[in-house]
């Protein structure tokens, strides 16, 4: 594969990661998961970690994935590269482990006393990228590791920090999120 291949591959195949944090800020509300709960004086995951939120980022996440198997033979033509197809256990794997190392963020977010909608630099940029590979790799191995070579993992270790910072600094320009980060 060349580079472009390799960026394009990177960018399809963490699409349906991408998205559930995005959809989740649109559709946050509602009742925290924590339901209020706190350990050792600190909220367990805080008020930003919503049952709803987090239903549509995975469902969102997961429409994505199913709307992106549909389009993959045209959209892999017009770019001239082999997309990957997700295979269902992918299609859930994906949107909710990002969804989880979104999660699992903010509860050690809480334990090292940031309340919420504090930055963590690193953490806030990569979590959900670690967790839905992870997912990802449990729910079907072999599709994991031959979609995530070692040069796609690269772009998206470097490519996923860019991304996220310029889309929450753009969600929070237009007034919908709290926080640039
Ligand atoms: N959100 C949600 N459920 C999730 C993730 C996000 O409802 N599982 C919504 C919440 O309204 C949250 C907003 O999206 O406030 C922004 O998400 P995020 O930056 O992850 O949360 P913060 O409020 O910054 O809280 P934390 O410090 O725990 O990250
Ligand atoms: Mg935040």
């Amino acid at each position: 594969m060349d580079v472009f291949e390799v960026v394009v591959v990177a960018f399809w195949a963490m699409l349906p990661a991408y998205v559930p944090n995005n959809v989740a800020v649109l559709a946050g509300g509602g009742a925290p998961i924590d339901g209020g709960r706190t350990w050792r004086g600190r909220r367990l995951l805080g008020d930003g970690k919503t049952w709803r939120g987090t239903a549509a980022g995975v469902a969102g996440g997961a429409l994505l994935a199913l709307a992106l198997n549909a389009v993959r033979s045209p959209a892999g033509d017009a770019v001239g590269v082999a997309l990957p197809a997700f295979p269902l256990a992918v299609v859930v794997a994906l949107p909710a482990g990002a969804m989880a190392g979104d999660i699992l963020a903010s509860f050690l977010k809480r334990r090292t006393g940031r309340e919420r909608g504090a930055a963590f630099p690193g953490l806030d940029q990569l979590d959900f990228v670690v967790l839905a590979l992870l997912f990802s790799l449990v729910a079907a191995p072999g599709w994991t590791t031959d979609t995530f070579t070692l040069p796609v993992l690269a772009v998206v270790v470097v490519v996923t920090p860019l991304l996220h910072l310029s889309t929450n600094a753009g969600a929070y320009a237009l007034g919908l999120k709290d926080e640039p980060w």
